[in-house]
């Protein structure tokens, strides 16, 4: 289906307010076509900037974007240096653009791992764009879910410790405001690329009731119209939360 045609079927009142990407596949995208592995992380920038655009156009509010995993810290030495290079030089490039478009950047995740600066160039940006209200695109870098969840209960265990808070006071809302993502809502929708069918440490906590959207399409890959398709996925869904179908269906 052509672009226009599917954003047709998209319904413009219920656009999820946020949107998170697993961006798998830029390695498998390269070697397809005999590139060494990093030119489809240079590729798979092209498609962040464009989905980043799109997903602000159709009003979706936050875009976390899985950018690197704590995880990926073990793979080559010269790939990894290459990702935080590419890191660097793409938000440098991209800044004005966030900046015409209303942007805000924000991180979740161990930024002190990063290089230097990567960081301080990461930190110029989030600083720069910080009063951009069309959306956030929020990166996770040298980020998990279980790495946030220990960091979020060491928070809750220092409370105990101090006499603040009483164990059997704990409930989610403790935990909430303890990870790095305190100050988004959860995800409505999860999209994960190049077919893999795993969450691989993202956000462990806050998809408890996301939607998830699977495609095979490789992140270099994917287009403003894959996008589409997965919103026209999310709004073919019936969101349940534990009711029952009639439960949701019925207007009280
Ligand atoms: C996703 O693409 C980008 C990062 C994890 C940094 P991959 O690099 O994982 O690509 P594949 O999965 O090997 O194809
Ligand atoms: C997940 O992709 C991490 C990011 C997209 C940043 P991976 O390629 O690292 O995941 P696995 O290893 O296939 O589970
Ligand atoms: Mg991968």
């Amino acid at each position: 289906m052509a672009q226009k045609e599917l954003l047709s079927h998209i319904d413009t009142q219920r656009i999820p307010k946020h949107v998170a990407i697993i961006m798998d596949g830029n390695g498998r995208w390269a070697k397809k076509q005999g590139f060494l592995r990093i030119f489809g992380h240079r590729q798979g920038v092209d498609t962040v900037r464009n989905v980043v655009e799109t997903a602000a156009e159709l009003g979706v509010k936050y875009l976390t974007l899985y950018a690197f995993s704590t995880e990926n810290w073990n793979r080559p030495r010269t790939e990894v240096n290459a990702l935080m290079q590419l890191l660097v030089d793409s938000i440098k490039k991209e800044t004005p653009r966030l900046m015409q478009n209303g942007i805000r950047m924000e991180t979740i995740g161990n930024m002190e791992q990063l290089p230097a600066g990567c960081n301080q160039t990461l930190r110029e940006t989030v600083e720069a764009t910080k009063d951009n209200d069309r959306m956030t695109l929020i990166l996770a870098l040298s980020y998990s879910g279980r790495w946030d969840i220990i960091e979020a209960v060491r928070k809750i265990a220092a409370r105990v410790q101090s006499g603040n808070l009483e164990p059997e006071n704990i409930g989610e809302e403790d935990l909430n405001a303890a990870l790095n993502t305190a100050k988004y809502p959860n995800p409505d929708l999860l999209i994960r690329t190049s077919g893999e069918q795993r969450i691989s440490n993202f956000l462990l906590w806050e998809i408890a009731y996301s939607e998830i959207h699977f495609t095979q399409v490789l992140w270099p890959d994917f287009s403003t119209e894959d996008f589409y398709k997965a919103i026209i996925d999310y709004q073919s869904r019936e969101r349940r939360f534990g009711k029952t179908g009639e439960q949701i269906r019925q207007v009280i």
